[in-house]
């Protein structure tokens, strides 16, 4: 692979999600193969303590690096690295060129352009955008009354989580609220992929860093405060991800990612609501309620529509940034 391929390849491949929009993931062309990286920079402390949603963002950039390679006809062969790196970079895994790409690949490698996640709000999905579909990480959820559970439990959990201070001040670093700011296209979260308007946006500071939340939270008022509800029970499906306790989160991502392009080949959008996995309550009683077994861990959840108006474009890094 010349250095021409290699960029046209990470170009496509940083197109993937990532938790916070942190975009974790470097790439390096060595010997001919395509190392996989994780900026520990990129970690988020508080959020993701044990790293969980780093390796799933990773996870979702190696799977990007296969179907770019499958884009241009290669198959690849993928192996996790071992071992802690510097303490700056992470090894995760490796991909060498290998073969010819599966079929399925080039097909799924084509959503990921148009591929964003959508929060303004869902129409109803036909039947068929949601029948066969089964994958043995995926629990998808289709019943009003289980969405409308579902939904609920986004809120409370959002509430529980975002009540610690070092949460808030966390997101509050990953937001980018004004359109001046030089980062606002390049990661973190915008207020225009956050569907949010000027004024909400000058207030979200005074709300998650002072003590004004505090107040609303001690009321009980937190959960209306993430305020998601409404449009969560419209989503048409919301699939539940879940993977071996033993295996690795890395690969959790690459097949959470190949899911979500699934459903853009399905002509559906998708949100993730990444706390039911994050309380630890919350993932008990869903797992329960749907029957996720005890040796498997709940680890995301996308909620899945039809988009009902256009989603904002992506923020991302340049090249410059993600090549090492
Ligand atoms: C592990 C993971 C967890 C995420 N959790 C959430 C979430 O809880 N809520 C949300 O709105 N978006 C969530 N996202 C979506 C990211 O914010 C999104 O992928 C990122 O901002 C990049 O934007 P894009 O998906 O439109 O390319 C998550 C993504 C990943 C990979």
């Amino acid at each position: 692979m010349d250095r021409a391929e290699f960029e046209a390849v990470v170009a496509q491949a940083m197109l993937a999600p990532s938790a916070h929009n942190t975009q974790p993931a470097r790439w390096a062309l060595r010997d001919g193969g395509i190392d996989i990286l994780a900026d520990l920079s990129r970690r988020l402390p508080v959020g993701d303590p044990t790293d969980r949603d780093l390796e799933v963002s990773c996870g979702a950039a190696v799977e990007g690096t296969v179907l770019a390679l499958a884009a241009r006809g290669a198959g690849a062969s993928v192996t996790l690295t071992e071992g802690t790196g510097g303490t700056r970079l992470r090894p995760i895994a490796r991909v060498v060129p290998e073969g010819v790409a599966a079929p399925d690949d080039a097909a799924l490698a084509a959503e990921m352009s148009g591929r964003l996640t959508h929060r303004a709000g869902f129409s109803p999905a036909s039947k068929a955008a949601l029948d066969n579909w089964a994958d043995a990480h995926m629990t998808l959820v289709t019943a009003a009354a289980q969405i409308d559970w579902l939904a609920k439990q986004i809120d409370i959990a959002s509430a529980r989580i975002v009540r610690p201070k070092p949460f808030r001040a966390e997101l509050l670093q990953w937001m980018r609220l004004r359109k001046d700011d030089p980062k606002y296209d390049a990661d973190g979260l915008n207020r225009d992929v956050l569907v949010m308007d000027a004024i909400t946006a000058r207030l979200v500071p005074v709300v998650l860093g002072g003590k004004v939340y505090d107040l609303l939270s001690a009321l009980g008022l937190g959960p209306l405060l993430s305020g998601e509800a409404a449009r969560s029970s419209d989503a048409s499906a919301i699939a539940l991800f879940h993977w071996p306790a033993e295996g690795a989160m890395v690969d959790a991502g690459r097949a959470f990612y190949r899911t979500w392009l699934q459903a853009s080949a399905r002509g559906l959008v998708g949100w993730p609501a990444a706390a039911l996995a994050d309380d630890p309550d919350t993932r008990a009683a869903v797992s329960d309620r749907f029957g996720v077994s005890g040796d498997r861990v709940l680890f995301n959840a996308l909620r899945l529509g039809v988009a009902n108006k256009a989603t904002p474009s992506r923020a991302r890094l340049s090249l410059r940034d993600v090549i090492i």
